[in-house]
């Protein structure tokens, strides 16, 4: 399945185009199948409704581990690194990684879990975190991991929204200086849901925490009295799955105030995310591949346990921060670890460009042969720091532009063999169709041409349905242009045909690579007593990206304006996370709004970006005056 040149690319392109089918059941054919599928796809965009490999019965779990246990049982899976650089790392290999897992699986099992259940993750970058996402795969559990920084309210909308019956969890996490205590953000969000009837707590900080009788088990006890119950813990049969059953939910930001639990299921995730990882970063046996994105976004699930494991490569996991103890930390790990492939956000970049050379001089950095960025645009400036002062200008540097919906890398080059361009995320894919639109959805044909980006063709991993709501997945991403997927992203075509990413049309926002939905923050900032109405919009930020602006309404006077604003911040830090905190708060009167009460978003996202001579057409406005009191007060 492995792409070796740029005439390769070319004709295995075609081939993906004219017989979609047989390329894609030709790749299918390396996995381990219970039973081969008996059509390769099924798809109708209106509905909207996909299958791959129809009735073909598999577990992920045997091709990430099982299938290598003969050959390569003794090569290491997983190489964890800590927050702590004094506390030693963990390596697995195939063979032990494959005993965790059963081990596990067999512990979920014990507390009642099975195949189609919803499993509730939330932890800590340690390697229980992808021991326990691949124990719900073992079983046949959906698993659906929450990102570590979201608060009890986020926590809970998700937990209730898949009707989870069980939470992994730990008792604390470390992240650079901080301790954060995870388990009582679970205990908080669980006075809320009353599906859940078991929670699994990881001892990982130590400190001290509420157990609950009857509810809460303790990771290690569950696991030590296996051992008195069972002959072989260390040993489960996996689960056999059809193509098609869900492996996973994950939630993103829309642009309503509701998180979307996207759905992808098993055979096409697992045959697109292996294609994907093995093709983009054209990874080598023996090499060490590092993913630097935590599991709970895509990126994690993709690129830094599935794709790695599907194609018995070493994965490294990193418990802390960048910055943590210094700025030279993520160097200091490629050369420790020896990481050949390395693949990381903008967001990081910038923020270690902004730190300055000395904290990259003390490295060698010779082991790297690729470098990777991910989920957002990258800058000019940053993509040429990355690819002269860590890839010593002898690392293609890959921009590849997917989404959690995509699940796998859909626009990418491929790594030395297609010729890069700084900011350009360059060419599709085999198997991905990409086609640029006006707003009222006409074809933009040629090159040189900017409009938004749809997708015309499925591949194996698109998303299948929202979970709960087949109806919002169709509103979503099938009913803006008919017969197409939309991304919700702008785009250019340039004149070689080469694409250029420039950043969401919707109301959503890009903060630090996390996806954001205004909305979403505008009801956690109402949270707060005192506020009564807020707008969120984005501004362009130097390291972020972008930054969240926040225009609200406080519905009495207070004198203790910046007091207030330090609420509000810390409102949406309890209600939504840390990653959802206003950069920028302007106190107002009143929003500017059309007659018929809705917000001009417009507007205020020209004033939030400083753009103030160019408003565009007012009139229409309910209260003009509005604006020019907000002009005045722009922080
Ligand atoms: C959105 C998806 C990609 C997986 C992690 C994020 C933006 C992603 C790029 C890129 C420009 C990018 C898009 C996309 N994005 N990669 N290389 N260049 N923009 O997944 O949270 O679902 O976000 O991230 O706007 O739609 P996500």
């Amino acid at each position: 399945m492995r792409i070796s040149s740029i005439e390769d690319y070319n004709s295995q392109y075609k081939k993906s185009v004219e017989q979609p089918e047989e390329f894609w059941a030709d790749i299918a054919t390396e996995f381990t199948w219970k039973k081969k599928w008996d059509k390769t796809l099924e798809w109708n965009f209106e509905t909207p409704d996909v299958k791959w490999f129809l009735n073909g019965k598999l577990n992920i779990t045997e091709n990430c581990l099982d299938r290598h246990l003969k050959e390569n049982g003794n090569k290491t899976a997983l190489i964890w690194e800590a927050n702590d650089v004094n506390e030693k790392s963990r390596t697995f290999t195939y063979k032990e990684l494959h005993a965790e897992v059963c081990r596990f699986a067999n512990v979920l099992k014990n507390n009642g879990a099975k195949k189609g259940d919803r499993i509730c993750i939330y932890m800590p970058m340690v390697p229980e975190l992808a021991i326990a996402v691949l124990a719900c795969a073992r079983i046949g559990a959906i698993h659906s991991v929450v990102f570590g920084g979201f608060s009890f309210s986020s926590l809970a909308d998700r937990i209730h929204d898949a009707d989870c019956s069980l939470v992994i969890t730990s008792d604390g996490a470390y992240r650079g200086a901080k301790d954060i205590p995870l388990k009582s953000v679970v205990d908080e969000a669980l006075l809320n849901c009353p599906s859940v009837k078991k929670v699994i707590v990881l001892k990982r900080t130590g400190i001290e925490i509420k157990m609950q009788n009857g509810k809460d088990v303790w990771w290690h006890q569950a696991s030590a009295e296996l051992s008195l119950a069972m002959e072989n813990p260390d040993e489960c049969p996996a689960e056999e799955m059809d193509s098609e059953d869900k492996l996973f939910i994950l939630y993103t930001s829309g642009s309503t105030g509701k998180p979307k639990g996207v759905v992808h299921t098993t055979a096409g995730y697992m045959v697109y995310t292996a294609y994907t990882f093995q093709n983009v970063f054209q990874y080598k046996p023996g090499e060490v591949f590092w993913c630097t994105a935590d599991v709970g976004w895509i990126t994690g699930h993709s690129y830094l346990i599935y794709g790695p494991l599907l194609s018995g490569a070493t994965t490294l996991m990193f418990e802390g921060i960048p910055t943590y103890p210094d700025a030279g930390r993520f160097w200091s790990v490629i050369d420790k670890h020896k990481v050949n492939i390395f693949y990381t956000a903008p967001t990081a970049i910038r923020s270690l460009m902004a730190m300055g050379l000395d904290f990259v001089k003390p490295y060698k950095l010779d082991s790297l042969r690729i470098l990777g960025s991910v989920g957002e645009p990258i800058n000019e400036e940053a993509w040429h720091w990355y690819h002269e002062h860590i890839g010593k200008n002898n690392c293609p540097v890959v921009d590849t532009w997917w989404q959690t919906e995509t699940a796998g890398i859909m626009i990418s080059p491929l790594a030395g063999i297609t010729k890069t361009k700084p900011g350009f995320a360059t060419l599709p894919l085999p198997g991905v169709q990409p086609v640029l639109v006006d707003e009222k959805g006409n074809e933009l044909t040629g090159n040189n041409v900017e409009g938004r980006l749809c997708i015309k063709f499925p591949w194996p991993s698109i998303i299948r349905t929202t979970y709960g709501n087949h109806e919002r997945c169709k509103e979503a991403y099938f009913s803006h242009y008919k017969n197409l997927y939309f991304t919700g992203d702008g785009c250019r075509r340039d004149e070689d045909g080469y694409y250029r990413i420039t950043g969401r049309v919707d109301d959503v926002i890009k903060v630090s690579g996390h996806l954001l939905g205004t909305a979403e923050i505008e009801n956690a900032i109402n949270e707060h007593a005192d506020i009564v109405e807020s707008a969120v919009v984005g501004f362009p930020h130097d390291i972020k990206g972008w930054g969240i602006y926040a225009f609200v309404i406080c519905d009495h006077k207070r004198d203790d304006k910046e007091k207030l604003k330090k609420e509000i911040v810390e409102t949406v830090t309890k209600f939504m996370g840390p990653i959802a905190k206003p950069d920028k708060i302007q106190i107002v009167s009143g929003l500017p709004k059309t007659r018929s009460g809705k917000i001009m978003r417009r507007i205020l996202r020209k004033i939030a970006e400083g753009e103030i001579n160019n408003l565009g057409d007012t009139s229409t406005l309910l209260d003009p005056a509005v604006v020019d009191e907000i002009l005045r007060g722009k922080v």
